[in-house]
Formats: structure tokens, sequence, C-alpha cells
């Protein structure tokens, strides 16, 4: 979907209410003018008051049917605005679901939460408001400048010798008040996401004492905005003071030609007030016009967020369809975040199907970002990961996972109870279910030992559990998804070496079942793996088994090596 296609969505049809504000803006004009056509015809003593009744009726008569149809058109637009502003969040929601994994990476919760708030509002105010507004602002002196024409066609030419140079001025102004409003929301968006980064990050931040630093970035971009206010401000009001002198010149002129037209009596007192209030109207109602330029800009700036979203290309072509199990092969691939970032190259690997197969290398050399591409987060520059021959960028994101269970280097759970975060793991999940994969997790002791066992509330909200805990309980959801493939980064970083000993049993119970996929620091929770890639700056550097590769690869040799020291520092420290 492109921004024009996408423009098109928001604004819907809007024949009908445009139709109902059109016929509301005939009867509250006719009244203004009848009023004044009243009031002028009895100032002159031209009307008896029993003639005037008449038009008292139709004055009354065009303000009641004003009221009438300006309620249904206000409930129109509104139901209309409301039910896309609706199906846009439902929509955005809807592509969130669609996209690749990876764009949660690049984009920042704060961002995205800005994009369904706040921009998602702005199209509701613009379509309820904005255009509702815009449209009487250009009707009403359209109107005017017809019954102008017929009032006195002189005084209606002269009436509009300002707006020449109004639209020469909102011409010259158009492009920098873009610019400075672009920026001003910009800034504006900055400021918002920083401040929902900071307090969501706030307890980090302290506990590192960085909050000064972090909270003059946030101060600093609040400043900016500050700045940017002022500045897109000045960059409306100036253009906007002249947009009003010249159209007041219009106002003048019609007095001056009016005044002379009466007094060479070419034209009635009646027709005279009628002519300047009429002129003093349209004035009104074009410099509106320009001040609601402003709600287009913000409209449209507000559609180019959205649609970084709603633009990003998903194939939906991708297949539904459940792939089977089997070995994960990597063909030539290749793959890279952003050019001259990080990138992984020419990877070429055979992962059987239910063997162990476990990635070394130091940090920041790309073991997470093939558990990633396994995972379908990104789709690969150039060559293909294949399950079972099938290359996985032709299936949707659903039929990947329901392959994969993973525990990542985050480990992520939610405020509910225990029981609750394991049986995420798979729909309808008996109590026994949960209670045999904890078990196989070796976290069912210390959760039995909880007061409130499995029904204890974990997260920010209850209580505070260990980061080795955490870890097993998402394992524990890991074993009861039941995938063919599991994937475990890191998944023993944070357990004292017993509980690595258990974790390590339970995984050597699921690899005669399932292809294994682990990341680990420490080598020797890995020695046993059926495979050992070692990877180096992200290019596969050796494969084969823990013996195969001290011998062929120095690498590996020189890790083992490294490790076996401070293996062996470990124990004297602890003797
Ligand atoms: N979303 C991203 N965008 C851009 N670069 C990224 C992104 N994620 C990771 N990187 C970069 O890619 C490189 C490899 O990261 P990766 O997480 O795969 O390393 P790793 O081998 O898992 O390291 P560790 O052992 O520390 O977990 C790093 O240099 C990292 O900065
Ligand atoms: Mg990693």
């Amino acid at each position: 979907m492109n921004e024009k296609q996408l423009k098109k969505m928001v604004m819907g049809n809007t024949l009908s209410s445009n139709l109902l504000l059109t016929v509301k803006i005939l009867f509250g004009l006719s009244a203004q003018v009848l009023i004044i056509y009243l009031i002028s015809k009895l100032v002159t003593n031209a009307i008896t008051p029993r003639e005037s009744y008449p038009i008292f009726i139709a004055i009354l008569l065009c303000f009641v049917l004003k009221a009438i149809i300006s309620y249904f058109g206000a409930k129109m637009t509104h139901d209309r605005a409301y039910s896309k502003l609706t199906e846009l969040r439902l929509n955005i929601l809807d592509r969130l679901n669609k996209l690749n994994l990876g764009f949660f990476k690049e984009h920042s919760t704060g961002e995205l939460t800005n994009i369904i708030e706040s921009d998602v509002e702005k199209v509701e105010v613009y379509l309820a408001h904005g255009l509702p507004e815009i449209m009487s602002a250009t009707l009403i002196p359209l109107l005017i400048f017809i019954i102008m024409l017929f009032i006195d066609w002189r005084l209606a030419i002269i009436m509009l010798v300002g707006l020449p140079f109004m639209f020469l001025t909102q011409f010259l102004s158009k492009k920098t008040m873009e610019k400075t409003m672009q920026k001003y929301f910009y800034h504006e968006n900055k400021m918002r996401a920083e401040m929902m980064e900071y307090t969501k990050n706030i307890a980090v931040l302290k506990a590192f004492s960085k909050e000064e630093e972090i909270s003059d970035k946030t101060l600093n971009s609040a400043r900016e905005y500050v700045y940017w206010i002022k500045q897109s401000m000045s960059g409306i009001t100036i253009p906007m003071g002249l947009i009003d002198v010249f159209m007041e010149i219009g106002v003048v002129f019609v007095m001056i030609l009016g005044s002379l037209l009466l007094y060479y009596g070419e034209m009635s007192i009646t027709k005279f007030i009628l002519s300047i209030v009429l002129s003093a109207m349209f004035i009104a109602g074009i410099s509106k016009t320009a001040t609601l330029h402003h709600f287009s800009i913000v409209f449209n700036e507000a559609v180019k967020r959205i649609g970084k979203v709603m633009n990003v290309p998903v194939d939906d072509n991708k297949s539904e369809a459940a792939l089977s199990t089997g070995d994960i092969e990597f063909h030539n691939l290749n793959f890279e975040y952003n050019e001259d970032g990080f990138s992984l190259n020419n990877i070429n690997l055979l992962m059987k199907e239910n063997s162990l197969n476990a990635f070394v290398g130091a940090s920041g050399c790309g073991k997470s970002t093939i558990a990633n591409l396994i995972m379908g987060f990104w789709d690969a520059s150039s060559g293909s990961i294949t399950i079972a021959g099938k290359d996985i960028s032709k299936y949707s994101q659903a039929s990947l996972s329901s392959m994969i269970a993973s525990v990542s280097q985050d480990v992520i759970l939610f405020n509910i109870s225990i029981f609750e975060n394991i049986a995420l793991g798979k729909a309808g999940a008996s109590r026994d279910e949960v209670i045999a994969a904890a078990k196989k997790a070796r976290c069912h002791d210390f959760i039995s030992s909880l007061p409130n066992g499995y029904d204890t509330t974990v997260g920010e909200m209850g209580v505070k559990l260990s980061g080795g805990e955490k870890q097993r309980i998402s394992i524990a959801r890991m074993i009861l998804k039941n995938a063919p493939i599991l994937i475990l980064d890191e998944a023993m970083a944070a357990v004292d070496s017993e509980n690595e000993r258990l974790i390590g049993e339970a995984i050597d119970d699921l690899r005669k079942d399932k292809t294994v996929i682990t990341i680990a620091h420490h080598l020797n929770t890995i020695r046993n793996s059926d495979q050992i890639i070692v990877m180096k700056k992200g290019s596969v550097v050796g494969t084969g088994t823990h013996s195969e590769l001290t011998k062929n690869c120095k690498l590996y040799a020189d890790m083992v090596k490294a490790q076996n020291k401070v293996d062996a520092w470990d124990l004297r420290k602890e003797v």
C-alpha cells in the first residue's frame, strides 16, 4: 500500500457528509443574508414591521433546519471518523502481526505506540473537524461571491483585490511552513518516544547511575521540541498576519467604491450595508482556508508515519501450509542488518534432523543472528535456509513458529501466574502437562516451594525470581510447546553449575527426537554435541564434533584451552 492508497483508505467516501454540510452552510448563509437584509431595510424605514414577519419566519426556519442538519452531519462525521479510527488501528495491528519479527527490533515500542495512539488520533481530528471546516471555509466565500455578483458585480470584483497577494504569500510560505511543521512533528515524536523509553528503563538507568546523563538527553529533546514549537508558530503566524492584511484591503475597497456608488445614487443603502457585511464574512472565510492548511499538514504527516508500518512490503504470498520436520540447511546465505553494519558471509551448514548442534564464538560474531534467521525474524539478503528442503522464506511466520520453540537471550515472562507463563507454550495445556514440562526443565521443585506454587504471579507485580529461575520457566514453556526444532540462546548463562548439569540432562532427553540448536559460552556444556559450529566475525570457521575440532580448528582448540584455564582457576578459588 503506498501513501496515496493509504490516504484514500483513510478518507473513505465523504460524499454524503459533504452534501449534508453544503446544505447546512446554505441554510446558515441564507439566515445571515436575510438578517442583514432585514436590518438594512428597517434602518432605512423601507419596510413596515408587518411586512417583515415573513422574513422573520424564514430566518427562524433557516436556523431550525440548519440545527437539525448540523446535528445529523456532526453525528455522521464523528461516527465515520471514529469507525475509521478503529479500523485504522486494527489495520495497523494486523500489519504489525504480518511483519517480520526483525521490524520490532528496529522500531522502538515508543515509536510504534506513538503511531497507533497519537497519529491515528490526528487522522480522526482531521476527518471529524478538519475536513468539514476546510469544506465550509471554501464553500462560504464562493457562495458569498455569487451573492455579491447579484448585488453589484463591481463590488464583487473589487472585493477580490487582495486575493492574488494572499495566494502569493500562501504559495511562498507553503514550503517553509511544511518544512518547519515536519521538523516540529519529528521533535514531538522523538520527545514522546524518548520519554516512554526513559520511564520504561528507569530501573536500569538508576542501577547504573545513568539517570542524569539520560534524563539530560530526554530533557534536551524536550527543549528542542519547545524550540521547534516556537519556530513553527512564527513560521505560521507571520504569513497568517500578512494574509489577513491583504484580505482586509478587500473590505476597505468595497467601502470606498460602495460609498462612491451610494453618493452618485447608483446603489441603495440596503445593498451598501449588505455588501459591507458580506465582504467581511467573505474575508473571514478565506482567511480560515489559510489557517486550515495547517490541518492538512498535520494530517499528511500523520499518514506518512502510519505509512511507516502500513507501507512496509509484506509478502502476502507466504504459504500457511505446515512445514514438515527434517534437516535444517543454510545454502550460501548472506545477510546484513544494514549497509556497512554487521554481516553474515556465505554461510553453508547442515543440521541433521534430531541432532544436537551448538554454536560457539566470541561475543558479537553472529550466533544470535543465525538463530533469529532460522526463526524468520529477517529474510536472507541472498541464499536461503531450508527445513526438510523447503525454503523457509516462502512460509508464513505462523507456520514457521509452529515448528520452532525457543528460549532467547532475553527471557520474557509476563505479569501472570507461573502456570500461565508456562502454559503459553501450548494452547489449552492441562495442569499435568505444565507440571511435566516444569519437571523436565528442572524447575518443578523451586516452583512447588513458593507459597502459592504454580499460581504465584511473576514479573513486575509479583514475586521476584532469579535469572536462572526465569530461564528454567521459559525452558519449561519451550518444552511444553513440543516443537520439532528447539533453539536455546544462552539458556544456561544464568544458572549455577548444579542447574547447568540438570538442564544439560533435560537437553539430552530432548535431543532424542528433536533438532536442538544451542548457543553457549561455556564450552563444557556443549562438548557432547553432534555438531559444534565455530564462528568468527560473521563467518563459519569450523564444524565437527569436539574431538574433530580440537584437532582441526585452531580457534576452537584455543577456546577450549582458555576455558580450561578459567575452570581450573575457578576450582582453585573455590578450594
Ligand atoms: N537489529 C540489529 N541491527 C543492526 N545490527 C545488529 C542487530 N542485532 C545485532 N546486530 C549486530 O550484529 C552483530 C552480531 O550480533 P549477535 O547478537 O548475532 O551476536 P552474538 O554472537 O549472539 O553475540 P553474544 O554472544 O554477545 O550474544 C553485533 O555486532 C551486533 O551489534
Ligand atoms: Mg547472542
